[in-house]
């Protein structure tokens, strides 16, 4: 495999959407001949029974997952999967394709390793998806189906998109999230509201045997963060994910005052609201930590912290395709040292 560090060199030359396009094209030649994929996944994958665990009635072979937004489309799940991720979170998907915002909406902080961006929710909207996501479900690693609602709906019919958006995907994931708290689709964080998040799940839960979950911003107070995940539960969510992007522009030296920010200077931000929730909710539901994480370290902090699962987006960009394959090893190594036999012992060991 060409030297990640050298190819970055090129990739980060081009504009960043650009490099993702083609990176994305690279992927999807994954899908065409899928037999290219088997020298990659035979590098990359880490099997090891120590990393597996079930959760939600299907087999988790590793706790390291590719976080929302990064396959939008799920148009790599093939080649996400031999880069070593122990699942796949596709979209978000909207149930209308839309172009999301107007460009540059992606921006690189390579001094900070943290990307801001403004997407949208770009995607080829529902049908689309669902034919090619369920082209290949059931998966050989779980995949997750994140759902939000298109910018032209209003506020009051944002149920319904969430609404429509659960049925189709029921049969193509083995659990959906859904976002209300992404900065770029406006308003739509004001969504982040018990009220709604009642309606919501109270709405949606009863329409499919998929677990929820919801996923949250960091830029929540403690006790807002606390009181809407409760609501959450309380009408039937199966879990959380903390969390999206921040809009705390001071994290960076020269921010865009638009858009979310990811990557390592989210680490502190993500982790600290992380931990409110893990300290609430930890055995209650399924706690799934996302936002500056690049190292087995951070990854092995968040699960003994209580989170089931871990995911990626940032770091994926700034070290390369073999990310998945190094936090898995390097988290079995610290296991080692712990003395940890399964990842169960290590999950939530620090709330004991
Ligand atoms: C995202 N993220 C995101 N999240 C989500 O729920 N739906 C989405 O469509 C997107 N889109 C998206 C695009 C881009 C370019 C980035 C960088 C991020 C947020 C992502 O899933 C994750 O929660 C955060 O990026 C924090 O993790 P990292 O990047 O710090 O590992």
């Amino acid at each position: 495999m060409l030297n990640y560090q050298t190819l970055k060199k090129i990739l980060f030359k081009l504009d960043p959407e650009k490099a993702h396009m083609l990176a994305e094209f690279a992927m999807r030649l994954g899908n065409f001949a899928p037999s290219l994929l088997n020298p990659i996944a035979s590098r990359c994958v880490v099997i090891d029974e120590r990393l597996s665990q079930e959760l939600f009635g299907v087999k988790f072979l590793n706790p390291v997952g590719i976080a929302a937004g990064f396959d939008k489309n799920a148009s790599m799940i093939r080649a996400l999967c031999a880069l070593g991720f122990g699942h796949i979170e596709y979209g978000t998907v909207t149930p209308k394709p839309q172009d999301g915002n107007a460009k540059p909406r992606l921006f690189r902080h390579i001094e900070e390793k943290s990307l801001q961006n403004a997407m949208g929710f770009n995607n080829d909207g529902s049908a689309k998806i669902a034919k090619r996501a369920g082209a290949l479900y059931p998966f050989v690693i779980p995949l997750g189906a994140n759902i939000g609602k298109n910018k032209t709906t209003s506020q009051e019919n944002a149920i319904d998109d969430y609404i429509e958006l659960t049925k189709t995907f029921s049969s193509m994931c083995d659990y959906l999230v859904v976002n209300i708290s992404s900065p770029n689709t406006p308003n739509l964080r004001d969504l982040q509201n018990e009220s709604f998040v009642k309606e919501l799940f109270q709405a949606c839960t009863p329409l499919t045997n998929r677990p929820i979950l919801l996923k949250i911003a960091p830029d929540m107070t403690p006790k807002n963060a606390i009181s809407l995940c409760s609501a959450a539960i309380e009408n039937g969510a199966k879990g959380i994910i903390a969390t999206n992007t921040t809009v705390d522009y001071s994290l960076v030296q020269n921010p865009k005052e638009f858009g979310g920010i990811s990557g390592e200077v989210l680490r502190e931000k993500s982790f600290k609201l992380f931990e409110v929730i893990a300290k609430e909710f930890f055995k209650t539901t399924v706690l799934i930590s996302a936002g500056g994480i690049s190292t087995p370290k951070e990854a092995y902090k968040r699960l003994k912290t209580g989170a089931s699962l871990v995911q990626i987006y940032t770091s994926f960009i700034y070290e390369g395709p073999k990310i998945a394959n190094s936090i898995n090893k390097g988290i079995l190594e610290l296991m080692d040292k712990d003395g940890f036999h399964t990842i169960d012992d290590v999950i939530g060991a620090d709330r004991n």
